[in-house]
This record gives structure tokens, sequence and C-alpha cells, in this order.
């Protein structure tokens, strides 16, 4: 119950699959949450929920594609709670469920999903890693993917985005890591939320991809935020600048 007591978080993505079941595990286990995301209506309804349940959460609108908003997200978190000790930045797109090949793939496609899925996430470490610093560290979990690890042929910018979410987040661990910063991947294989349920409502993808997997079935959000806790939990104290597949074995093949 305890294992975030005290802690303060923020989360993007807050409002999406993976984004909402780790809101609610780390309410439960005791943290202070800042959670952010585009829709401000979902966001309230969100920090109603967790009220509700007896958690301590304020909601901040935020466009992770735009750095003044990391600012004022991490501002937020320091005038609620005084200090800022964990960030899940989880927000992010896919390329949608058909993509076209590379060669095809639209600029502003490529600009969005980079835009989104790789400086989104370095907008938000740079403003968070100064405030973590000052209460003597913290942990950031980013939300990769086994694409951070591996290419799939059609969705080049989800693999380019992925892969430098890996780099940048490796790169903060060996800069940060004697300062007590720890900096982590996790990287989900296919999991049941909103962003993948247009390709799994189709029997025969669900099918064929659950066949894929050693666990012989696709994921659920929970099993993403438990990582996401422990990660930010004081028990993954020795944990830093590495990335932990949540795949039921995908990228063991
Ligand atoms: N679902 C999967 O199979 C899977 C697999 C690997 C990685 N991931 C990654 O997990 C993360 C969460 O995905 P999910 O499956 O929960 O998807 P989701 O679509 O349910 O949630 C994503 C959330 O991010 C938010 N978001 C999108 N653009 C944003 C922006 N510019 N600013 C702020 N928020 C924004 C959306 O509003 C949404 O609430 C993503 O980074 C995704 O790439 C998902």
């Amino acid at each position: 119950m305890n294992e975030l007591k005290n802690k303060v978080a923020i989360i993007t993505g807050a409002t999406g699959g993976i984004g909402r079941a780790a809101a609610s595990r780390f309410a439960e286990e005791g943290a202070r949450l800042v959670l952010a995301d585009l829709d401000a209506d979902l966001g309230e309804a969100l920090v109603k929920d967790i009220r509700e349940l007896g958690g301590d959460a304020i909601f901040v609108r935020t466009d992770v594609a735009k750095p003044h908003d990391h600012e004022h997200l991490v501002e937020a978190a320091l005038k609620n709670y005084g200090r800022l000790d964990a960030a899940f930045n989880n927000a992010g797109i896919s390329d949608g469920p058909m993509p076209p090949g590379l060669v095809e793939y639209p600029l502003e496609l490529w600009d969005r999903i980079i835009a989104i899925n790789l400086s989104g996430v370095f907008y938000a470490m740079r403003a968070q890693i100064p405030a973590m610093l000052k209460n003597g560290g913290g942990s950031i979990v980013n939300t990769g993917s086994v694409a951070s690890q591996i290419a799939f042929a059609g969705v080049p910018g989800y693999v380019a985005a992925k892969h430098g979410v890996l780099g940048l987040t490796k790169a903060a661990a060996l800069e940060y890591g004697a300062r007590g910063l720890r900096c982590n991947v996790i990287a989900p294989g296919i999991i049941e939320t909103p962003m993948t349920a247009p390709v799994l409502s189709n029997a025969q993808f669900r099918e064929h991809t659950a066949s894929t997997i050693p666990a012989g079935r696709v994921g659920r959000a929970e099993e993403i935020a438990d990582m996401a806790l422990w990660l930010c939990s004081d028990r993954g104290s020795y944990a830093n600048g590495a990335c932990f597949a949540v795949d039921g074995g995908y990228l063991a093949r």
C-alpha cells in the first residue's frame, strides 16, 4: 500500500490506457500525482475517480510536444506538493493502423510522431531533472516499446522515435546516475489499450499477434503500470539506464 508514500509523481498520457492504469496503481501506493494529458475533461474526471478512492491528484493540461507545457507541469508539481520524485513519461501516439511505407511516409506524420514520442520525452526530462536533483534525485521512467530494440517494417517514425527514447534515457542515466537520479525505459509489447483497439478488434490480427508472443496473449495495461511502479519505488533503487521489456516474452525470440 505504501510503495510510493510521500512521493510526488508526474504521469503523462495519464488518461490513456497505460497512463490511467499507472495513475490508479501509483495512487493506491500513496503517491501524490500530477497527471498530464490533452483533454481537460477526461483529466478532471480521472482526478475525481482517484480522489474518490482516497488518492491525491491534480490534472494539468499538457501537450508534451511543447517544451513550455513541461515547465508549467513541473511548476504545478512544485507549487502543489513542494517537490518532484518521479515521472512516468508515457504519452505517445502510433503511426496509425494502416501506415504507409518509408518512402510514402507523410512528412507531417514524421514531424508529429518525433515531436510527441521523442522530443516530448526530451522536453519532459529537461524540465523534470533540475526539480528532482533539488531533493537528491528521483526516478524517470520513459515508455519505449519493443520497437525501442527491434524494428518493424512500415512504421519508420514510431521505430525511430522509440529507439531514440532508449538512447536519450541511457545518456541521461550516465550523466545523472551519480547524483541519485535513475532513468529507465519500459518496453511494452502489444498491450490492450485505446491505441491498439483499432487493430486488436480485428479477430484475425489478434489471433495472429497472440501466436507470435510466447505468453500466447496480448498484455494488459496494469502489467505495464506495475513495472512503472516498481521502477519509481525505492525497490528499483539499483536499476538505471536499462530497458525493461514487459512483452510476454516477445523480444526473447
Ligand atoms: N498499447 C501498446 O501496445 C503499446 C506498445 C508499446 C508501447 N506503447 C506506448 O505506451 C504509451 C501509452 O500508450 P497507450 O497504449 O496507453 O495509448 P493510449 O492511446 O491509450 O494513450 C496515450 C495517451 O497519450 C496522450 N497523448 C497523445 N499525444 C499527446 C500529447 N501531444 N500531449 C499529451 N498527451 C498526449 C493521449 O491523449 C492518450 O491519453 C505510448 O507511448 C505508446 O507508444 C504502447
